[in-house]
């Protein structure tokens, strides 16, 4: 026997003892590895640090870390950063479909999500985006979005352990594993914000006891002893949270300061002029992803660098530490990808993705398709969703959108408002139209929800509801109409069909696959009752995921044909990431259709977006395959009724 057949017989029955005979050549092959991954970006990293920092020493200590990230990380994680450096597009295939869920609302804690995953591969996911669930105060946590500490998980949903446990598990499932990374601020309760308030207490004290006081920490964050600066600041950044969390500071009375707050009072803005900030978050986001994460989720990002008499979003240095994160990435975990969470308008979002040649993120939500989707509901008019999608589909094909018609956050009517007023709909009362159309309050709508920061000044409000209940499911069953309810269940599974139809990759939210209804119980929580997003953060109730084989229920109507629809689209090739993707006129401003084209194989999706029949005026050539009933037809002026919609393959 050969010396190799030899030594891959030790590597795969004998692991430990393999580690044990070659330490020396793999120490040796693991740092050829790093090196040549660290030599290939070396170069544009030290210059982009250094244009921002202009420190050599926290440079040197940066590269440094990344080394003893890269050797703290697992065997299997680096083995599976080598199979997806040969495969940089994984994250980009047809079955890819993502969920987004919480924790303890699902299954209690990770032990529990272990458990469940059966339930998960049912669904078809094969990534799981765990919403966050890092130490976070009780009652000042923004759903989570304010960590306390970036390396422990919150005590009742488990441990470190039990996270590294459940990747594993995922990884072992065929799935991959999305968390939070949530930068552009920490908790009040993190240690360097109590640091930085008792080194200023220090410093007080000394003003009395004549005892020197350390401002380090404070330095991690914005702090200003009077108005002057905040008020310079209030002038030019507009505010996320204009009812819930009015201004962008915060008065501390303990200090006699303000602090940066762009988001709630007890997130601090983290500063990244800082480099001491950047290089911890930096270890802290290699820690994380060494727990076996595949996609990072990048909260906020483009609020993260400041700057005053700028709206404080989208700065040129957002780019260059999103740039610095990705080279980080692909030296100490290449098979970690990026999404990147920037709810902007179109041309601020786009840019995000980086050039062909310097990337930034992998990933971007498509947030304003989402929200002209749910535009065109209420106004059954495709035409600027068509608009969007178009430009959309002119992109870059490598530039990939996470598409999804809800997510935990509200839904802000960033539309094209521009084009709107071209067709004589003006943004204040089209913003109202919408809000009134999705809150029930129009007559004939039968959509479900709640405003979110209904702002008085600007009269802006956002939208929070369940896809169900926006699309009139809750409204039907209450009000016993099944005809109600029938059009209801047609229309949340033509809004999934259609977004399984957009290049990109789908994100399910999590128990829409079985029509979840808007949850009003938050109001009895004083943690909660002010923030109405909680209405679509309900407990996952597993009561009815339990009806999802029964054809005659709500919930096993959704999930039967949602599931036969992911299915498809994992299988044919018209799915692909590379298809040309169109749309396509069909003389109807209700009735969007997409074409999806691969060689000579040619998909056709109708979708009606009206509440009434309509006809979608087309003469394609050949006999089709509708993929949902497996019958043959003809598309020769197809009718549709309310809410319809037709998947078809070329024969
Ligand atoms: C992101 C989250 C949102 C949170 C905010 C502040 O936008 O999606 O839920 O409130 O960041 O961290």
């Amino acid at each position: 026997m050969s010396d190799n057949h030899y030594r891959r017989e030790i590597f795969y029955r004998f692991p430990g003892i393999y580690k044990y005979l070659f330490r020396e050549e793999i120490m040796k092959k693991d740092q050829e590895i790093f090196q040549e991954r660290l030599n290939h970006h070396h170069d544009e990293l030290r210059w982009l640090y250094t244009e921002l920092y202009h420190n050599d020493d926290m440079f040197a200590e940066l590269c440094d870390q990344m080394y003893q990230y890269f050797t703290a990380r697992r065997r299997v994680l680096k083995n599976r950063d080598l199979e997806r450096e040969k495969n940089p597009d994984w994250f980009r295939q047809k079955d890819m479909l993502g969920m987004m869920l919480y924790i303890d609302n699902f299954a209690g804690n990770i032990k529990g999500v272990s458990a469940k995953l059966p339930y998960l591969k049912e669904c078809n996911v094969n990534c799981l985006h765990l919403m966050p669930f890092l130490d976070t105060p009780k009652g000042r946590s923004d759903g989570g979005y304010a960590v306390a500490d970036f390396r422990k998980v919150r005590p009742d949903l488990g441990s470190m352990k039990d996270l590294a446990a459940l990747a594993d598990k995922c990884h072992k499932n065929g799935m991959n594993l999305c968390m939070d990374f949530v930068m552009n601020h920490t908790s009040e309760d993190h240690e360097w914000a109590k640091r930085a308030l008792a080194g200023e207490k220090e410093y007080q004290d000394w003003a009395k006891k004549a005892r020197q006081g350390d401002g380090e920490y404070m330095s991690r964050y914005f702090f200003y002893n009077n108005r002057e600066i905040p008020d310079e600041y209030e002038k030019t950044v507009p505010q996320v949270f204009p009812t819930t969390a009015p201004g962008n500071f915060t008065w501390l009375p303990d200090i006699g300061h303000y602090v940066m707050t762009t988001f709630y009072p007890y997130q601090w803005d983290l500063n990244y002029g800082n480099p001491r900030v950047f290089n911890e978050m930096m270890y802290n986001f290699l820690f994380l992803a060494n727990q076996g994460m595949d996609v990072i989720r990048i909260d906020a990002v483009p609020y993260i660098w400041k700057e005053l008499g700028t709206p404080c979003r989208n700065l040129k240095q957002v780019h260059t530490i999103v740039r610095m994160m990705r080279m980080i990435a692909e030296i100490v975990c290449p098979s970690v990808v990026l999404l990147g969470e920037v709810v902007m308008e179109p041309e601020k979002v786009v840019p995000y993705f980086g050039t062909v040649e310097k990337p930034e993120c992998h990933m971007l939500y498509n947030v304003t398709t989402m929200a002209t989707t749910w535009n065109s509901i209420a106004t059954r008019d495709i035409r600027l969703l068509k608009k969007q999608m178009d430009i959309v589909n002119s992109l870059p094909k490598q530039y990939t959108f996470l598409n999804y018609l809800r997510c935990h956050d509200d839904i802000g009517w960033g539309l094209d408002f521009a084009t709107l007023k071209e067709w004589d709909m003006d943004e204040p009362s089209h913003k109202r139209y919408l809000n009134d159309f999705f809150t029930g309050k129009y007559p004939g709508s039968d959509s479900r929800g709640e405003l979110y920061n209904d702002d008085p000044v600007t009269q802006d409000a956002r939208f929070c509801g369940t896809t169900a209940s926006m699309c009139g499911i809750e409204a039907a069953l209450f009000e016993k109409d099944d005809e109600k309810l029938k059009r209801g269940i047609r229309e949340d599974l033509m809004l999934h069909a259609y977004m399984l139809t957009q290049s990109g990759i789908p994100m399910l939210y999590s128990s829409d696959e079985i029509g979840r209804l808007n949850d009003y119980s938050y109001k009895e929580d004083p943690d909660k009752a002010a923030d109405s997003r909680y209405i679509h953060r309900g407990a996952f109730q597993w009561e009815l995921a339990g009806k999802r084989n029964s054809k005659s229920s709500v919930e096993g109507q959704i999930f039967q044909t949602l599931s036969r629809m992911e299915q498809i689209r994992s299988q044919e090739s018209v799915f692909d990431k590379d298809c040309d993707v169109y749309t396509y006129d069909v003389h109807d401003n209700s009735i969007l259709c997409i074409l999806r084209q691969k060689g000579n194989e040619r998909f056709i999706g109708i979708f009606n977006f009206s509440d009434s029949e309509k006809t979608a005026w087309m003469q394609e050539e050949g006999t089709f395959r509708d993929l949902i009933t497996d019958q043959t037809l003809e598309l020769k002026d197809v009718e549709l009724p309310a809410y319809g919609f037709m998947w078809c393959k070329r024969m």
